[in-house]
């Protein structure tokens, strides 16, 4: 066999007293994609931090090409030639595409002087070449959440890369713009680099690597070509057990059931218009859609945290105003797609993200004095609910594996007992057996009669959640789906405009 572009020896990661990376020794030849696959927290991006320069294990060795090495900082990595795009966002929102792609690396022409034109050139090839509709002046804060993603990738080959690790590209792509990363990657791989691909879903990684790792707790249980092993055989050495079905029995829809929940006629200038849907309680109405449809946006304006007009009403009382505060205290629960934006705060702790929206609740006499204890105890009821990993409820976020900040996110949702509730994207970055569970929790609130809207880009769990669908198509109402009608052809006829609806 040839040389190995990396390999590591038996390496160990300690934060203070806790090993999160237990002797892992692996390699990568070069011209190969390895999937790394493994539960939330299990070790994944730490171990790929390590490998490019991030962080530096406790113990063990790193060698590039055979030869010892030890990487002090990212630009070390960079400089031998690994490259990583990291799971969470890492853009400067007032910069432009192109000053962030090539930001610590800025191009310079004669006398010193920044080649704006240049960067810019580059960054719109680098960006066509990803088929990504992005213009390279337009500012970070302006991008979507999937275009984001896709600036982060052209950061890391801008590089001359032979090794790009890839930490959970796809969590924010549909279907089409993962296809499109996928030509980019093999493209990659027929150049000879090396490429590492983190990803909570089993079939991208069928689908794109030629060997797949697995970590559990901190250690490289298995590593085998990508065809000795079937989607179920991956998912039981991820949690070391057999999973049965990932998706709850939904309960009978009931006729009976009040509705609790109207959207009439809810347009948002260059959003979405004439959007109306209503839902009974114990109902979850899947809202589906392209990236860009506007489903997200309708969240939103639900939310009041996006200008809107038309009807809202809980339990047919009609919201007084569309602002956040009326939304919250006529109990509309909330999930962002964007965690990092507008989801959780990471620089705190867990029980203080859990219990942000609910506070009040928390709140004691006339001066407010919060209630630490009963916040704790909320705290640590999500945690043992989720299966949080984390030290204690005092563990701040950025401490925490990325499927672990989005099960804190949850909570915070969750936390002030809403009678309607919007998910959108809830097992985003989550593992298998979390999945399944967000899937039960989400089914036990229906159960108890909460209205749940369930926005998801994965169709899989739509058809899995939810027994009616309003299709969204460019900001219109493309038609809804019910009962067996609930598939994903018919999502796609709709959502593409192949098909109208009624
Ligand atoms: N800076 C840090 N300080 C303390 N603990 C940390 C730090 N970074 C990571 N950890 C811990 O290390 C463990 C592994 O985290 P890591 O982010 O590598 O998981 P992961 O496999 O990438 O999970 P996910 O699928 O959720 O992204 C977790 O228990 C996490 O809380
Ligand atoms: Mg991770």
């Amino acid at each position: 066999m040839p040389e190995a572009v990396v390999r590591t020896e038996k390496i160990r990661k300690d934060f203070s007293a806790v090993t999160v990376l237990k002797d892992i020794s692996i390699e990568l030849q070069a011209g190969e994609t390895l999937g790394l696959i493994g539960e939330n927290g299990a070790g994944k991006s730490t171990l790929m931090k390590i490998l490019s320069g991030i962080y530096q294990p406790t113990a063990g060795a790193l060698f590039i090409d055979g030869k010892s090495t030890s990487f002090r900082n990212p630009s070390d990595a960079k400089a031998a030639g690994v490259s990583i795009v990291p799971q969470e966002f890492n853009l400067c929102p007032d910069l432009s595409v192109s000053e962030n792609v090539y930001l610590g690396d800025e191009i310079k022409g004669p006398g010193g002087l920044l080649d704006r034109a240049a960067m810019r050139d580059r960054t719109r090839e680098l960006l066509s070449e990803l088929s990504a509709a992005i213009d390279p002046d337009a500012r970070i804060v302006e991008l979507s959440a999937a275009q984001k993603q896709l600036v982060e990738i052209c950061k890391a080959l801008v590089h001359e890369a032979r090794v790009l690790i890839l930490d959970e590209p796809t969590t924010v792509l549909t279907k089409i713009e993962i296809d499109s990363l996928f030509r980019v990657m093999r493209d990659l791989r027929s150049r000879g680099i090396a490429l590492v691909y983190i990803s909570h879903k089993l079939w991208e990684i069928a689908e794109i690597c030629d060997r797949v790792a697995v970590l559990r707790d901190g250690e490289l249980v298995h590593v085998a070509p990508v065809a000795t092993l079937s989607l179920e055989e991956m998912a039981r050495r991820m949690v070391g057990r057999e999973l049965s079905d990932v998706f709850p029995k939904l309960a009978e829809p009931s006729a009976e059931a009040p509705v609790l929940f109207e959207v009439e006629g809810l347009s948002s200038p260059n959003a979405f218009e004439n959007i109306s849907f209503s839902i009974r309680a114990g109902e979850i109405l899947g809202l589906a859609g392209l990236m860009g449809a506007g489903r997200t946006e309708v969240a939103e304006a639900v939310m009041g945290v996006r200008r809107a007009t038309g009807r809202i009403a809980v339990a047919g009382k009609e919201l007084r105003s569309h602002r956040p505060m009326d939304a919250v205290a006529a109990g509309i629960g909330y999930l962002s797609e964007d965690r990092q934006g507008s989801g959780v705060m990471v620089p705190f702790t867990i029980a203080e993200n859990a219990t942000l929206v609910s506070l009040p609740r928390y709140s004691r006499g006339l001066l407010g004095i919060v209630d630490r204890k009963g916040e704790a105890a909320s705290a640590e009821r999500w945690k043992g609910l989720f299966s949080i990993k984390a030290t204690s409820t005092d563990q701040c976020l950025e401490e925490l594996s990325g499927g672990n900040q989005q099960k804190v996110s949850l909570a915070k949702s969750l936390d002030p007992e809403p009678k309607v509730l919007i998910v959108d994207e809830p097992t985003r970055g989550v593992d298998v057996g979390a999945k399944r569970d967000i899937y039960r929790l989400i089914a036990d609130l229906a159960a108890k009669g909460i209205a749940i809207i369930f926005i998801s880009s994965e169709l899989e769990e739509v058809i899995g959640m939810c027994r009616r669908v309003l299709v969204m198509r460019e900001g219109r109402a493309a038609g809804f789906l019910e009962g067996a009608a609930v598939n994903e052809e018919e999502i796609m006829y709709l959502a593409t405009g192949i098909r109208e609806g009624v």
